[in-house]
C-alpha cells in the first residue's frame, strides 16, 4: 500500500484526506515513479471545487506535477528505464501529491542532475505554464510585457523569461512582493485600486502583451493599457480575457522541455518557497488556496 492525497467529494478543504491504496501501476503511454517531490498548483484547488469539472472519479488524488524515480513503465513507453530521475505531468486519475504515482510519458523529461527535486517538481504545469503564456505572441527585444500576478508560481518565472528575451518587463504583485518581482529585472507596479494609472506613468504609449495570471477585476482594470486587446493571453480567466478581445493560453508539448533546459542552466529559476511534508500536504493547499503564493509551494514525501 502507498499513500496519497485525495478529495472524496467535491466542495471545500474539508473533503480532502490522506488515504492508503495499493501501488498503482502504469497503463499504456504511462510511468509510474516514487515521488520525490510534488508542485501545488490553484488547480488542485479549483479541480476539488467542481470549478473544472467533475469528471474526477472519487475519491479523486490530487497533484498535477510531480518529480521522482521510475520504478514501472507502461507499454509502447520509449525513451525511459526502470531508475531513472524525471519530471513529468501528473496523469489523469493520478495526483502527485502521494508516495508514488503515474505519470504521461509524452509530458515527461530526465530530470537533469543540475535541478533540485524541489525546483524540477514546479515545472511539468507551472513552468510550462510560464514558457507557453511567453511564447504564444512573440514580443522584439526591448516591447514591453506586463504581467498580473508577477510574483506568483508562473508569474515569477515568466518575468524571468521575459527578461531572457529582452523584453521590459512591468510586474503587477502585492505591496509584499515587491523585492521578489524586481530579483527578476521587471518593474514592480503595486496591485490595487489607481492601477492603470501607475501602468501608464511607466508605459505612456500602452504595453505589447499582458500577460494575465490573475483575471476578474485585476485584468478589467489594466485591460485599456494593451496597445492591442488581442495581445491579452490568460491562464486564469478565459471568459475575461474573450470579452476584452484576448485569448486562453495555449499549451504546447515543447514547453516543459524548453523550461527544464533553462532552469537546469539557471537562467529561470522556479523560486520555492514553501516546502511541506507529504503528512502536511493540506497545509501546502491551503497556502496556495488563499491566494497570494509568493514562487512555489511544494510537497515532499
Ligand atoms: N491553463 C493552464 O494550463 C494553467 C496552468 C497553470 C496555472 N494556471 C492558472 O494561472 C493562475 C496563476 O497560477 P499560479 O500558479 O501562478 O498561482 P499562484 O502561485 O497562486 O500565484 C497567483 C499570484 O497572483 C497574485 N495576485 C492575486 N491577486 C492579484 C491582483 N489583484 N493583482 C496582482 N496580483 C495578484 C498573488 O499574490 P499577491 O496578490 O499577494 O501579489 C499570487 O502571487 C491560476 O488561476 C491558475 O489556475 C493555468
Amino acid at each position: 500500500m502507498t499513500k496519497v492525497y485525495v478529495f472524496n467529494d467535491f466542495g471545500g478543504p474539508e473533503q480532502q484526506q490522506m488515504i492508503d491504496r495499493p501501488l498503482p501501476q502504469p497503463a499504456a503511454g504511462q510511468l509510474a515513479i516514487e515521488v520525490r517531490a510534488a508542485g501545488v498548483n490553484p488547480a488542485d484547488w479549483k479541480i476539488r471545487e467542481g470549478q473544472l469539472g467533475r469528471k474526477w472519479p472519487l475519491p479523486a488524488p490530487m497533484g498535477r506535477e510531480a518529480a521522482g524515480v521510475v520504478t514501472a513503465i507502461g507499454e509502447g513507453v520509449e525513451g525511459f528505464a526502470v531508475g531513472d530521475e524525471v519530471l513529468g505531468a501528473v496523469a489523469s486519475g493520478h495526483g502527485g501529491l502521494a508516495e508514488h504515482t503515474i505519470l504521461d510519458a509524452a509530458n515527461t523529461v530526465a530530470k537533469p542532475e543540475e535541478i533540485s527535486w524541489a525546483d524540477a517538481a514546479t515545472l511539468p504545469v507551472a513552468g510550462a505554464t510560464a514558457y507557453d503564456v511567453t511564447h504564444q505572441i512573440e514580443l522584439e527585444p526591448g516591447q514591453i510585457l506586463l504581467i498580473i500576478g508577477a510574483g506568483g508560481g508562473v508569474g515569477r518565472m515568466a518575468a524571468q523569461i521575459g527578461a531572457v528575451h529582452e523584453f521590459r518587463v512591468l510586474g503587477i504583485a502585492g505591496a509584499d512582493k515587491r523585492e521578489t518581482v524586481e530579483v527578476t529585472g521587471a518593474e514592480f507596479i503595486e496591485a490595487g485600486s489607481g492601477i492603470a494609472d501607475r501602468v501608464r506613468a511607466i508605459a505612456p504609449g500602452g504595453v505589447d502583451l499582458i500577460v494575465d495570471l490573475v483575471g476578474g477585476e485585476a485584468l478589467h482594470a489594466v485591460a485599456g493599457t494593451v496597445k492591442d486587446p488581442s495581445r491579452i493571453i490568460t491562464t486564469a480567466d478565459p471568459e475575461t480575457a474573450r470579452q476584452l478581445g484576448g485569448a486562453s493560453v495555449e499549451r504546447t508539448g515543447e514547453a516543459l522541455a524548453k523550461i527544464t533546459d533553462v532552469v537546469k542552466y539557471e537562467v529561470v529559476d522556479p523560486h520555492v518557497t514553501g516546502r511541506f511534508n507529504l503528512d502536511d500536504a493540506g497545509k501546502a493547499l491551503a497556502a496556495v488556496e488563499a491566494g497570494h503564493t509568493e514562487g512555489k509551494v511544494i510537497v515532499e514525501p
